[in-house]
């Protein structure tokens, strides 16, 4: 009798802590979309457009979007798959997306394209965040079919990808569907109407096909994306990819973000890592007019209060003394005495975000690797900065990153040598 009481008491204090626990996994599992997202559409039929102008517009956005350049390995067939994505959860190989009907999407319905674009779910399972479908779906039907029109002319590759090779706890089943369940919040597909204002088609761009925030979004646990979150800055791949917002891209004059985006060196800024990589594959193929729409959209977003390191210490003297002498005698020749650059051939160190942002990595692995603009129509022959992974040791670049950071931006937390060895491989 006892024994029963006390199961009932139990029972009653814990049946609210149950049912909210039961009602918040309901909530979270509405949130993802409910059971759209695994119910892939199997049973339709395949039929291809062979519109013209809807095939060439599919090879816009599959530029713009850089499908090739990840669902390439190096070396590989295009669009056969295969490249490897190092992530904090394991290694991830992108899906063969050319048109063999076995290994790539070549029996895929025009249903279970636009399925998987915007669900990240196909035949194939629920797939990792690296595809970045959370942006892909927000791209509208019409933009879909356009990209499964242009993909289904990509000549077949009969070759399966590797498996990906996951680590706890990402490997387990149902990881991807769990991680479905806390981070991913689908938002709506968003067509650009003809009354559309410059910054609302830049916006539609920034957060559909071109995808910004897989690098420039600011990840979390598991990789990932809060959209408040969206543009705050991030690390991928060894780079930090800087907060885009009116504030950090003020030194941009109107119009040059534009022309940066295209590939042009402004005032020798060019892109160097990452981005140099985004310029040559997929941005310098924008239009004129679509860069524009973009840095309207990117002038109108306000910095994130985010978090900021702010533990400034004092940068010890003789550091200082030696990142001084190794700037002049390794650097000033082109980024000027007073690091304002020169005009039309090297940037200026004063305002450039990995000198003045809050993490040191791009201004260490700038002096290691040293950096080359990509070579575009816009910029044919960049001009080049040399490594100096060679001629300094991780204490001197230590030394000089610490102290340019410490005198044109607000400084952090100076870098020792385990930072530039940590910090200073290249990654894939
Ligand atoms: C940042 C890299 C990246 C970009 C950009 C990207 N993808 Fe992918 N995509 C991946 C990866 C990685 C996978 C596989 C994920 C996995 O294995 O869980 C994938 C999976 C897919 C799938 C699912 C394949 C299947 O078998 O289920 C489709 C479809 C797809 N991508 C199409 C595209 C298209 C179209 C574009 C361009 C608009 C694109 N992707 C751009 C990385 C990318
Ligand atoms: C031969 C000329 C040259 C020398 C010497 C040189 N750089 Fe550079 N630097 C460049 C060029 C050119 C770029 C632009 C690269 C690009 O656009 O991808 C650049 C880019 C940079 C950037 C990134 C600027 C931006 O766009 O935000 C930093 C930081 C930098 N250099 C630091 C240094 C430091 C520190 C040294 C000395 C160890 C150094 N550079 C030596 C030519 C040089
Ligand atoms: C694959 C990762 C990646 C993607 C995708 C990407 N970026 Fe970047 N981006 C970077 C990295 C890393 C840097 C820092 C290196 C540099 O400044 O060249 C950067 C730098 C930039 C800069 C220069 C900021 C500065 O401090 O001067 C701009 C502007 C920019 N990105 C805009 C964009 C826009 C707009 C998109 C989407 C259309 C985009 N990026 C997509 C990785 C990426």
């Amino acid at each position: 009798m006892n024994l029963r009481r006390r199961l009932l008491l139990a029972l009653i204090t814990l049946l609210p802590l149950l049912l909210f626990a039961a009602a918040w996994v309901v909530l979270l599992f509405l949130r993802q979309g409910g059971m759209t997202p695994f119910r892939v559409p199997l049973n339709q039929a395949r039929s291809v457009p062979s519109d013209a102008a809807l095939i060439a517009r599919g090879r816009r956005l599959a530029a713009i979007g850089n499908c090739a350049g990840c669902h390439t390995a190096y070396g590989g067939a295009a669009y056969a798959g295969g490249r490897a994505f190092i992530t904090p959860y394991g290694t991830v190989y992108s899906s063969n997306i050319s048109a063999d009907p076995r290994y790539g999407i070549g029996a895929w319905s025009a249903a279970e394209f636009r399925h998987a674009m915007r669900h990240g779910v196909s035949r194939n399972g629920v797939q990792s965040p690296v595809f970045p479908y959370a942006n892909f779906a927000r791209i509208d039907d019409e933009g879909l079919d356009a990209l499964y029109a242009f993909l289904a002319t990509v000549p077949a590759v009969a070759t399966a990808p590797p498996a990906d090779a996951l680590d706890f706890p990402a490997n387990l089943p149902g990881a991807m569907t769990m991680w479905r369940l806390l981070y991913y919040r689908p938002a709506p597909a968003v067509t650009a109407t003809a009354a559309a204002t410059p910054q609302q088609r830049g916006a539609i761009l920034v957060e559909g096909i071109g995808h910004c925030a897989a690098c420039h979004g600011t990840r979390g646990t598991f990789a990932s994306l809060a959209a408040d979150a969206e543009l705050g800055g991030g690390r991928l791949a060894g780079w930090y990819a800087p907060a885009l917002n009116a504030q950090t891209l003020a030194h941009y004059a109107p119009g040059a973000l534009a022309d940066y985006l295209r590939g042009t060196a402004v005032d020798g800024r060019g892109a160097y890592g990452k981005m140099a990589d985004v310029i040559a594959q997929n941005l310098q193929h924008l239009s004129p007019a679509d860069a524009q729409d973009i840095e309207a959209y990117l002038r109108t977003l306000k910095p994130q209060s985010a978090a900021r390191e702010s533990v400034t210490r004092e940068l010890p003297a003789e550091q200082r003394a030696l990142g001084d002498h190794l700037y002049r005698q390794h650097c000033a020749g082109c980024h000027g005495e007073d690091g304002s650059g020169k005009a039309g051939k090297y940037p200026a160190l004063t305002t450039s975000s990995a000198i003045t942002g809050p993490d040191p990595i791009n201004a260490i692995k700038l002096v290691l690797f040293g950096a080359a603009a990509p070579a575009t129509p816009q910029n044919p022959q960049p001009y080049t900065m040399p490594p100096f992974a060679h001629t300094l040791s991780p204490d001197e670049v230590a030394a000089l990153v610490s102290t340019l950071r410490a005198r044109w931006g607000d400084g952090g937390r100076p870098v020792d040598a385990n930072d530039v060895g940590a910090w200073g491989g290249i990654e894939p």
